[in-house]
């Protein structure tokens, strides 16, 4: 059943990264992370990452934290946008560099022709969005024949999240994050054209539990897809658009 999402949801979400990126100056405390969970989600992408060819678009970049992943592996030209300013000017303070540009702008209506990145990625912006329809359509949108899609949610099928969705439902607390099937965000980036979306799940632990977080790492928990998919925190999507 679709979640019910309130109107001011997305407003809500929006103010908070805004006095995020008023407040704070690490990567992870202006995104809404924990540094261990961003460090985590950082070598899961770095992990599956391979050719950083052509030009990038981050989508939802907050400070930045990806731009300069890619800055570094050699990607030719990244832009990051943002619907925050504030986080964006602090991304821009943090990164020196002529071939990254930042640019402040709704990931819903993305500013660029079609088929102009290589390939782009939006990581932590699911969550704060009533759906991701539109979202899907402009990312498709705006990458090349060939060119990679990454994008991650958070499991709606994690037990954790779902017995708190319950806990919610009942006591009647508005939404605070939105959940997303990992299936169902695959299904709309087949059905808006791309050809493979490959799902990855990334078992995050609270920064308390490092131990258990390289445990599951060393183990891979996040390749066995029974465990993975009811225990991942999150998941990554890798989809590719045909040529
Ligand atoms: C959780 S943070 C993630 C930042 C970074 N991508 C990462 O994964 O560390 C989500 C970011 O997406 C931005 N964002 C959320 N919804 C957006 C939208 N509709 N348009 C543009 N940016 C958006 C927020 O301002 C915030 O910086």
């Amino acid at each position: 059943m679709p979640q019910e999402v309130p109107n001011e949801f997305e407003l809500r979400w929006r103010s908070r990264f805004e006095r995020f990126g008023e407040s704070y100056d690490s990567d992870a405390l202006i995104a809404g992370w924990s540094a261990s969970g961003l460090a985590t989600r950082l070598r899961a992408f770095e992990a599956l990452l391979g050719t950083t060819d052509g030009e990038w678009l981050d989508a939802g970049c907050g400070a930045g934290t990806y731009v300069r992943a890619l800055y570094r592996q050699g990607a030719e030209r990244v832009y990051g946008l943002d619907y925050s300013v504030p986080s964006l000017k602090k991304a821009k303070h943090m990164t020196p560099g002529s071939t990254l540009a930042w640019l402040a702008g709704d990931v819903r209506r993305l500013p660029f022709r079609s088929a102009v990145f290589g390939s782009v990625l939006c990581f932590g912006v699911t969550q704060a969005l009533a759906g991701c329809e539109a979202l899907i359509g402009e990312l498709v949108r705006v990458t090349r024949p060939a060119g990679e899609i990454w994008i991650d949610g958070l499991n709606r099928g994690c037990l954790l999240h779902a017995g708190e969705a319950l806990i919610g439902r009942v006591r009647q607390q508005p939404l605070r994050v939105r959940y997303e099937s990992a299936a169902r965000l695959r299904h709309l980036l087949l059905a808006a054209g791309c050809t493979q979306a490959r799902i990855h799940w990334v078992p995050i632990f609270p920064q308390r539990f490092q131990r258990l977080q390289r445990l599951s790492e060393w183990m891979r928990l996040g390749r066995m897809p029974g465990f993975a998919r009811v225990l991942s925190h999150a998941f990554l999507i890798r989809a590719r658009k045909p040529c």
